[in-house]
Formats: structure tokens, sequence, C-alpha cells
């Protein structure tokens, strides 16, 4: 079959990476992709916002399956117009993948079937937001109820910090629309896990834990990026969070999007908060995480593209979802020195060539492409997720962190503490 994977970074690389494994698979198509998806993919140049030539391209390709990787897209459509013009997609349509497209929207799902999440207010009026949060407990988070590159979510220690961030989102709209409702809400405490998973609609099943790192700098220090590394699994999802998760977290948000008339098919992303209390849900996302995706695929037993089908069928209850449980696996995100803000791009990489045909070390490329030399040039913030398996998730990232020296480009920089948080389970 032939397949289509709409995006262009390390997620969308992994995806057709592992799909190009399948037995099913002869040829795969990837819009727009970059320079290492064209090792796996023919990439076309079409954006993943240009729906009416994505239809058209997959009509005249004969696409028997389009994969989305991206939440723009799903959050925009895609999957109702591929639907309606008779082609097969993997992806939630529009009126479910509103669970990662509104916060507003999932918080008042959680609270309405008593999925447990951070308490909260919503807000449509910059005054009353404003009101409320003189005497609200901080600290305080404030969250853009519309896609924000993962940018939106403030955390403010202060009565302060709380007006400014009123101001930032619902003001200056700093995100746009994505502001014009927030979230204010409870501000959690403990480990952060994320959990992704297949679902048809009906059956969810659970892929193996990640953690990702946020933030730019070590320990945790600086600006909110996409991610600068993950490991996984996370020692911290017990068997016991696990239990819990299922019981009153996983399967009850599937049924609850039915039961609103909105069935879940595709991938839902747990964004986990360990608290205290009991896990909690931050948030959910619509797609495969970036850089999870990274470090989860890589141990996927399954043909990824029988779970896709399986999921679009409606028979994912009859798929027996296996991960490589020896093996753990670490992700260090090579960046551009300066992101997540300016940045220089078009350096020429070196060393990529030291991966090929190595087992358990991989580099999916998240911002690359190729300069008219037909180099490999770095194109973005985020340009390569070193990636190696271990035996242990300390020799997963000694591994990994051996391979990150392999690479060479002008402005390289990278964290040294992703997996860290490790060696204190
Ligand atoms: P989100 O996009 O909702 O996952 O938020 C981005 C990040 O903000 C999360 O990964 C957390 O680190 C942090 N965050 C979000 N909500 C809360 C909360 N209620 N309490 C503490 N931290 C939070
Ligand atoms: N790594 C977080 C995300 O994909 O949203």
């Amino acid at each position: 079959m032939k397949l289509l994977i709409i995006g262009g970074g390390g997620r969308e690389h992994a995806i057709a990476w592992k799909a190009a494994q399948s037995s099913r698979v002869e040829k795969i198509y990837c819009a727009p992709g970059n320079a290492g998806i064209s090792q796996v993919a023919e990439c076309v140049p079409i954006g993943v916002m240009e729906f009416d030539r994505l239809v058209e391209f997959a009509k005249e390709k004969e696409i028997d399956l389009t994969v989305v990787g991206m939440e723009d897209p799903l959050v925009g459509g895609i999957v109702d117009r591929f639907e309606k013009a008779g082609l097969r997609i993997f992806g939630p349509r529009q009126n479910a993948a509103v669970l990662e497209g509104s916060k507003a929207f999932a918080k008042n799902l959680m609270k309405k079937y008593g999925i447990p999440t951070a308490a909260y207010e919503t807000f449509t009026s910059p005054e009353e937001a404003l009101s409320y949060l003189e005497t609200a407990k901080l600290p305080i988070v404030l969250k853009a109820d519309g896609l924000a590159q993962g940018k939106g979510v403030l955390i403010c220690n202060t009565r302060e910090e709380a007006r400014d961030g009123v101001k930032t989102l619902m003001l200056d709209q700093k995100f746009a629309a994505a502001g014009k409702e927030i979230v204010a809400e409870e501000f959690l405490t403990g480990r952060e896990v994320s959990v992704l998973s297949f679902v048809d609609g009906n059956t969810i099943r659970i892929m193996t834990s990640a953690q990702d790192h946020k933030r730019a700098m070590d320990g945790d220090q600086g600006l909110n990026t996409g991610g600068m590394g993950t490991f996984s699994p996370s020692p911290f999802y017990t068997e016991e969070v696990d239990a819990f998760c299922k019981k009153y977290i996983y399967q009850p948000t599937v049924d609850a999007m039915k039961a609103e008339g909105r069935p879940f098919k595709g991938i839902i992303f747990f964004g986990l908060m360990l608290t205290p209390d009991g896990p909690r849900v931050l948030e959910y996302n619509a797609r495969f995480g970036d850089p999870e995706t990274q470090v989860v695929l890589p141990r996927l037993e399954n043909d990824l593209v029988e779970v896709f089908e399986a999921c679009i069928d409606g028979t994912l209850d009859s798929v027996d979802l296996k991960f490589d449980n020896s093996r753990a696996t670490v992700c260090v995100m090579l960046a551009s020195d300066g992101y997540p803000l300016a940045y220089q791009k078009g350096f020429p990489i070196y060393g990529l060539e030291k991966f090929q045909g190595l087992d358990g070390y991989y580099v999916f490329h998240s911002g690359t492409k190729f300069n008219e030399e037909g180099q490999v040039v770095t194109n973005g913030g985020r340009v390569l997720g070193v990636t190696a398996n271990g035996s242990t998730l300390a020799e997963a990232r000694e591994n990994a962190y051996r391979a990150t020296e392999w690479v060479s480009f002008e402005n390289k920089y990278l964290r040294h503490d992703i997996g860290k948080a490790i060696d204190e389970a």
C-alpha cells in the first residue's frame, strides 16, 4: 500500500521510519517532510494546511492511507476533508480533535465525567479574569484556550504576574484567537509523564510511558521549548499509577468523547502530573508527542500500519500491543543555539553517516533540509533527535550522549541532563 504522512519534524520521521518496516507498505510520501525523512519517504513540497492540494495529491497518487502527525491540520479538520473525498486517513475528526484544540473543552469534559484534573475556572472576559485573580490561590496557571505551540501556558507566582498574564493572553492577544478564552487552574506539583495511546472510538491501547524535558537549559531552567529530550519508559510510571489511570482516566476519556457524540479515533496523548494526591490530567493532545514518539516507536513490536488500520476500522480490541520492555530509550535533542528565541540556520551537518546500519541508534531529523549543493543543513530550532536504546535507562542515556558527539554543526546546542531524573527513581 501507499502511505502519505503529513508533517515534517522528528515525530513524522519516527512515524515514517517505523511505517517503512511494515511488510504491507510499498511506498511512503511525506508532505512536506525534511532531509532525514527523505531517506524513507518521498518528500513533497505541500504545506500541512493546504488541504485542497493534499487531497488532490492523495487522489492522484492513489494513496491508501494518510497519517497526520501534527495538531494544526487535525484541529483544522483535515480528517473530515479527506473522508469527504473518500480517502482513508488516520486521526481524529475535527469534533474530536477539539480535545487538544480547546483547553476549556477538555477541562469541562473532565469535570463533567469526573476525570481527575486540576481545579479551574474559564473566562472569556478579561475583567472577570482579573477580578477572579485578585483573590485566587497562588501560584496559579493561566492557559490560552487554543493552540499555541505549547507556549500558551503561564505559571504565575504573584498577582502582578497573573495580571500580566491576562494582559498577554487576552488583551495583547499574543497567541491571537487562542487567547479569546482562558483557563485559570490550580498549580499542581509532581512528576510529569507522557502517555500515548491508540484509540478506535471505543477501545484504547496504551503505549509505553515517556517523559519530556521542556525547558531549554540544564536543571529545568530557561524558557519552555517544544521539548529538549525524552526518555522511555518513565520509572515513575509504576503499576499502581497505571492501574489508577486505566480506571479513572484512559477509558473514561474515550467513553466521555463517545457520550458527547465525538467518538475519538487516533492518538490520545495524556499529559499527566503524578501529584501527591494521585495522577491528574494536565492536558490532552490529539496526536503523537514530539519528541516522545522518538523514544516510544523504536520499542514498538507491532506493525504500526496495522495498528493505524485497526483504529480506523474499530478493531483495536483484537490488537495485542507489544513493546520491548527489556530495553529503554533516550532521545537528546540537538538544537540551534538561541532556540526557542532567535537562532541562525543553514549550517552544514557532519557525522550523520555514523548512524547508518548501527543497531539501537537512531537520528530523527526535526529541522533539516538539503541545500543547493545537496548537503544536509540545519533548518530549525530543533535540528536532530539523537536517540539510543540501552538495557537500562542509564545505559540508554550513556549511549545517546555518546552518539551526540558523532554529529557536529556550527551552533549545536544541547542539554546535558536528559534522563538524569531517572537516577532518583
Ligand atoms: P500544557 O501545555 O497544558 O501541558 O502545559 C505546559 C506545561 O506547563 C506542562 O508540561 C507543565 O509543566 C506546566 N503546567 C501545566 N498545567 C500545570 C498545572 N496545573 N500545574 C503546574 N504546572 C502546570
Ligand atoms: N512533547 C510535548 C508535545 O509533543 O506536545
